[in-house]
């Protein structure tokens, strides 16, 4: 097992490489600037031990699919392949297939965004319109606005592009305008720019809370203000524990939201359908950004993902994965209730993956990871969630993936490595402490 420290990642450090007098691996030497900014995780190395059987994954982000009808879609699959074939092993459209872009709108719909579909560009996961809006906006040096904490996924892809992340601070009713505001006149008095506001509404990642109805038309009123765009990520939007729903800021803001959707959460991510809303000068720089990067969309999955919107209850869908987290959720916050010591808090989401919680001051989540894992319970520590370092007391929870029973003993066996920690705090003042460092990617199956 890799500690923390010695993870894979320190040797194509260049300058970690250096100082302890190695010499550098020639292909590392001919890295482009812009690499320094991607680097994996030391604590990579323990996800791979956490995912073993034996412990308690409450890290990942992994949809539950054994809630979907497989038998159906098997058969769906090898039906479109047979009498689809040609069209749907051909290549496509950069922009995407027409036919889903207008189901994409009637998905959207149910947030009261009323769209065009020429407006839509279908990507690869909402992972790579991430990437592209990067890509088309962010110079190095531009700033990036994203809550505190944010999606380590967007983060890691920022700081691909060399751009810098200020965070802004978010409550339990979301990200917080006056906050916003305060960021923007920061970052203009210190003569930077701010090309956008990432923004993750509803059901966040990793906070668990939701933007409140009242703050939606304020965060709008404040970055049209100040001229700054807002890309609004939203794959959890239709996991509302009680089938609830929020007004998407693109429906009362066309002209300056990007509006980010995805089938991941919703339907299954190995098929990696997303997509992106523009305004039409976006979108048009969207699909060209598509085309240099894949040519197209997969149109396979595409047509996959159409098929099953027209012929399978896709809302019922929604309802069968809603009722499947609410258990779950209901399992955590009662086990977090009944386990936790004093001093612990954590957010109650009414939707989405994730629970955020924060441990006592003096205990530190990243350091302790090695010794929950020991424990056969893994987590994501609350630093990979920030590009400034923050976050050392707080912990990432999923109830996304493993049974109601399996959350209730990996909270049970959190809380014993906690009472440890604390009894060490109690006994010697401190506990090992590391350096803080900035958004590093632990390993693509926390996102
Ligand atoms: C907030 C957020 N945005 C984007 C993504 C990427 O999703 P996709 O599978 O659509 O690429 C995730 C995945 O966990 C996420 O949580």
């Amino acid at each position: 097992m890799n500690l923390p420290g010695q993870g894979p990642d320190q040797q194509s450090n260049p300058s970690v490489a250096a100082a302890a007098g190695r010499s550098l691996d020639p292909h590392v030497q001919r890295y482009a600037a812009r690499t320094a900014g991607m680097t994996a995780s030391e604590i990579r190395a323990l996800f791979a031990v956490a995912s073993r059987p034996e412990v308690v994954s409450l890290a990942g982000g992994m949809p539950y699919l054994a809630a979907l009808p497989m038998d159906s879609l098997a058969t769906d699959v090898a039906e479109l392949i047979a009498t689809e074939g040609q069209q749907a092993l051909q290549y496509g459209s950069a922009q995407g297939i027409p036919q889903l872009r207008e189901q994409i709108c009637e998905v959207m719909a149910l947030e009261g965004i009323s769209a065009h579909p020429d407006d839509v560009v279908v990507t690869v996961g909402s992972q790579s319109a991430l990437d592209m809006v990067t890509r088309i906006f962010c110079d190095p040096g531009d700033v990036v606005l994203a809550e505190a904490p944010s999606y380590v996924g967007a983060l890691g892809t920022f700081t691909a592009y060399q751009a810098e992340v200020v965070h802004v601070e978010i409550d339990d009713n979301g990200l917080i305008p006056s906050a916003l505001s305060a960021a923007l006149d920061a970052v203009r008095a210190s003569g930077r720019r701010v090309k956008f506001l990432y923004t993750i509404p509803n059901f966040h990642n990793p906070g668990g809370v939701t933007l409140s109805a009242e703050r939606r038309p304020e965060i709008l009123r404040i970055c049209a203000e100040h001229d700054v765009l807002v890309i609004e990520d939203n794959p959890y939007g239709l996991l509302g524990f009680d089938g609830q729903t929020y007004p998407a800021l693109r429906a009362s803001e066309p002209d300056n939201v990007v509006y980010l959707g995805s089938f991941s959460k919703t339907f299954a991510p190995g098929l990696r359908v997303g997509w992106a809303l523009a305004p039409h000068a976006v979108r048009e720089k969207l699909v060209l950004a598509a085309e240099s990067a894949t040519l197209c969309p997969p149109t396979i999955t595409q047509a996959v993902v159409s098929r099953y919107l027209a012929a399978h209850d896709w809302k019922g869908q929604i309802k069968v994965y809603q009722q499947a987290y609410r258990e779950r959720r209901d399992a955590m916050l009662t086990a977090l209730e009944q386990h936790l010591p004093a001093g612990c808090t954590w957010t109650r989401p009414d939707g989405g993956f994730y629970v955020w919680l924060t441990v006592p001051e003096g205990l530190d989540t990243k350091a302790m990871l090695p010794r929950a894992v020991t424990q056969r319970v893994a987590y994501v520590p609350g630093t990979a969630f920030y590009g400034d370092g923050f976050g050392s007391r707080q912990m990432r929870l999923s109830f996304c993936y493993p049974t109601p029973e399996r959350i209730r003993e990996g909270v049970r066996r959190l809380a014993t490595v906690l009472e440890g920690e604390l009894e060490l705090l109690r006994t010697f003042g401190t506990v090992t402490t590391r350096q803080l460092s900035g958004p590093q990617s632990p390993s693509p199956d926390t996102a």
